[in-house]
């Protein structure tokens, strides 16, 4: 097991999209609009988060009627703060690594080294018919991903790039000038799949994955570090999950009761409809969402799974059980983004680095 002796990272889903994180129809006061995402950022980095990840989305069938565009969004975010990281999304594809290589290293420079991609390989067919984007089958939207970050990485720190791939061609491109951050602006990636997997343990800084038990993301972990050793590869490890902390448990676990009971079952089932395609159409049936039941879907990422559901020491708890397996990250969504970024960063973030502190002393006493 490889527990990281840092401290624990905390990210939030940034609301660039419209319907918040929950495909249900309770009260969510959340905005997408500009004005409530940078005072949400601003609230975040004084909160003690390290970093913001936006949502990409070109069309969407359950609820995101409404999205900003997240390389854009990102800068502005960056704009308004002066510490948080953001994670732009991407999609191979509709970007050609040579603009986003140029367009991220423009503003690496203008945020003095705070932009990092997520680099998203698609699971939505519908979207991709609806822009005019040929559907891969699900291992090569990967090998197109994996594709994708060499490129990167080879524009971001090598002169006279050359690659002669499947899908992308470089002769000689030099890039100038290149991001502020070295190596380079870190690369995320998300998914579950065995591809999904596989292209962390090559070439990934990071990986995301959707919420799950403790002992389901450790599995995934354990499968990944392995493999990435052999690569002589090391990547970090984020993991999602829908935060709702109350006073009381019973509070917390009635809040995501009526978030499932008010859940818009046409939009949650078109949802699972769409992401069959995706995650079962992994060859091996792991994907995303193959093991999603309806409950789950309806925070779109089995955000309730990874359980940080309870009063603040219950969830402070358990995200240090998360770091114990090798989790480096927690990628937060909540239902009230603002009040409860606020309320985490003042009851929940100084708990778990009291019990972080606590376990270095016992290690040093040991
Ligand atoms: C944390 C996280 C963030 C993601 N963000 C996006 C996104 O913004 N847009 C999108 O279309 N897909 C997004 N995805 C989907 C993945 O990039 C990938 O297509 C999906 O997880 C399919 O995984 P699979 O190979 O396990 O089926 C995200 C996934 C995760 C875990």
């Amino acid at each position: 097991m490889s527990q990281s002796r840092n401290p624990i990272k905390f990210a939030y889903w940034v609301p660039n999209v419209s319907g918040g994180l929950v495909v249900s129809k309770i009260e969510q006061r959340t905005s997408w609009d500009i004005h409530y995402n940078r005072r949400l950022a601003q609230i975040a980095e004084e909160a003690g988060f390290d970093y913001a990840l936006t949502q990409i989305r070109f069309t969407a069938g359950y609820g995101a009627e409404y999205q900003h565009e997240s390389v854009a969004f990102s800068h502005a975010l960056l704009g308004a703060t002066s510490r948080l990281k953001v994670i732009a999304a991407v999609l191979p594809g509709p970007w050609h690594p040579v603009v986003l290589a140029k367009q991220i290293a423009t503003i690496d420079q203008l945020t003095e080294g705070r932009i990092a991609v997520n680099i998203v390989s698609g699971w939505f067919r519908g979207e991709f018919t609806a822009i005019g984007e040929h559907w891969l089958e699900h291992d090569e939207r990967y090998r197109r991903s994996e594709e994708f970050i060499q490129a990167l990485k080879g524009i971001w720190t090598q002169d006279n790039f050359t690659l002669k791939g499947d899908f992308y061609r470089f002769n000689d491109y030099t890039l100038k000038p290149k991001p502020l951050q070295q190596p380079h602006p870190e690369i995320f990636q998300g998914g579950s799949s065995r591809a999904a997997r596989d292209m962390a343990a090559r070439v990934s800084d990071w990986y995301f994955t959707n919420g799950n038990t403790v002992e389901g993301i450790k599995a995934q972990i354990d499968d990944i570090r392995a493999k990435a050793a052999k690569n002589n590869h090391q990547v970090k490890i984020g993991v999602n999950a829908f935060v709702v902390v109350r006073d009381t448990e019973e509070e917390a676990r009635a809040v995501v009761q009526e978030i499932i009971d008010k859940a818009d079952p046409e939009a949650v089932r078109a949802f699972g409809d769409a992401v069959t395609q995706a995650g079962k159409a992994s060859p091996e049936g792991e994907g995303n969402w193959a093991k999603s039941s309806f409950e789950d879907l309806v925070q779109y990422n089995d955000g309730f799974k990874t359980n940080l559901i309870g009063t603040p020491r219950q969830v402070a708890e358990r995200i240090v059980a998360l770091k114990a397996v090798g989790v480096d990250l927690v990628l937060t969504g909540f239902l009230h983004f603002q009040e409860e970024v606020e309320y985490f960063g003042k009851h929940v973030l100084p708990l778990v680095r009291e019990i972080e502190a606590e376990q270095q002393q016992e290690r040093v006493a040991a």
